[in-house]
């Protein structure tokens, strides 16, 4: 086939800023302590929001909460379709990186701006950093295996933040030269604002009740499907009849859920996003989390707030063998948040190896050391 005058080069130069992929919520709590330690170590960076998530209380409040850096450029791709949001993505960071010529590309979790900053920046050779490497749930129907997948195979350096994922990486045949366990750098930032976690604070500012129950949802497989959505929200009513229900609710399934009749509880409060601080003011002093998220699960862990999982399975593991977390069926959570409540206490748990605060200096410093520098 014959080159099209407007093709991208092959190749872009390797000399440059580290620059960072930012697109959804839970990657700006894993990327403030690695731009921080980089920044601290005098390199040279740029960040590149791809608006994935663009709310105010989707994304601004969490770079306010967190000091990010403001992004030099937001890419605006906004909400679609796996393909439509993807294939945006790809066009507009391809663009990114041959403009801006960076020395590494690094990439945060599982979202659909991950696995598009990987493939971009690696099919014009430029290295990819995975932080949040290797994480496994084996559940191909989630879109977010897919694309950790996809990413740890286009990666050149990727951040472990769990012993299991080593096996994983080389299980798929992942040079081990490229594996780095870590540690976990969403516990860092948990770490370095604990003192901001202000129980008391999020009770006035939010009217949260006494003792409540903090539910979150918002995975596609409980929310997108009214009739699941409804059997869930029946379940969440079962639990507002032991407790207070406080439920932050996502953007996606909230008018499925609330079709679904979710806010018909008197004792089930329905709030807007929160941001940082407030959301994990909010975690620190409920007496049980009910959720479907991934980082809440290793946030309840350090926390000591018994967790349940309402997924068949989790691609973070430690969470249960050390930490509170335990999954359950929709069936299950009642008798679950029951017997959690009964026992007033999160049980017997030990901090993951690692997860101790340090993971964005551990990232920076093989970063630099990849670099050259
Ligand atoms: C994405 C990630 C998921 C992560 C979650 C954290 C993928 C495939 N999924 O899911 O792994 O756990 O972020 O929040 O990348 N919306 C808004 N405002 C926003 C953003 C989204 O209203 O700022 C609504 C839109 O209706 C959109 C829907 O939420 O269609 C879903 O957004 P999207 O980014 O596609 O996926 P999430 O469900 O947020």
């Amino acid at each position: 086939m014959q080159e099209s005058p407007s093709a991208a080069p092959v190749s872009a130069p390797v000399s440059g800023p580290v620059l960072h992929v930012l697109g959804a919520r839970p990657n700006f709590v894993k990327a403030a302590p690695v731009i921080r330690a980089l920044g601290e170590r005098g390199a040279r960076q740029t960040v590149v929001h791809t608006g994935q998530h663009y709310d105010e209380r989707m994304s601004d409040v969490f770079f306010r909460d967190l000091g990010l850096p403001e992004p030099d450029v937001n890419l605006g791709v906004g909400s679609g379709g796996h393909a439509e949001q993807t294939a945006a993505l790809l066009v507009g960071l391809e663009r990114e990186f041959l403009d801006r010529a960076p020395a590494l590309v690094v990439v945060y979790g599982d979202v659909n701006s991950t696995v598009a900053a990987a493939l971009a920046a690696a099919k014009i050779h430029i290295p990819v950093a995975h932080v949040e490497a290797g994480l496994r749930s084996f559940d191909m129907t989630m879109p977010e295996e897919v694309n950790r997948r996809l990413t740890d195979q286009l990666s050149d350096l990727c951040f472990v933040t769990s012993p299991e994922a080593i096996g994983h990486l080389a299980g798929e045949g992942v040079p081990t030269g490229r594996i780095h366990l870590v540690g976990n750098p969403m516990i860092d930032t948990l770490l370095a604002n604990l003192d901001r976690f202000d129980v008391a604070a999020a009770r006035a500012a939010h009217g949260l009740p006494g003792r409540y129950v903090l539910a979150t949802l918002h995975r596609p497989a409980n929310v997108d499907d009214p009739a699941t959505a409804r059997a869930l929200v029946g379940h969440l009513h079962g639990v507002a009849d032991l407790a207070d229900v406080v439920i932050p609710v996502h953007p996606r399934g909230r008018a499925t859920l609330l079709a679904a009749g979710l806010a018909d509880h008197p004792r089930l409060h329905v709030l807007d996003p929160l941001g940082y601080v407030d959301f994990l003011a909010a975690v620190r002093g409920a007496a049980a989390v009910v959720t479907d998220s991934g980082g809440l699960q290793e946030e309840t862990t350090i926390l000591g707030v018994p967790c349940l999982t309402v997924r068949p399975n989790t691609e973070r593991p430690v969470t249960i063998t050390h930490g509170t977390n335990r999954l359950v069926t929709f069936e299950e959570v009642v008798p679950a948040v029951r017997k959690a409540l009964e026992a007033g206490t999160a049980g017997e748990r030990r901090t993951p190896p690692l997860w101790d605060g340090a993971a964005g200096p551990r990232i920076a410093d093989i970063i630099l050391e990849f670099l050259g520098d």
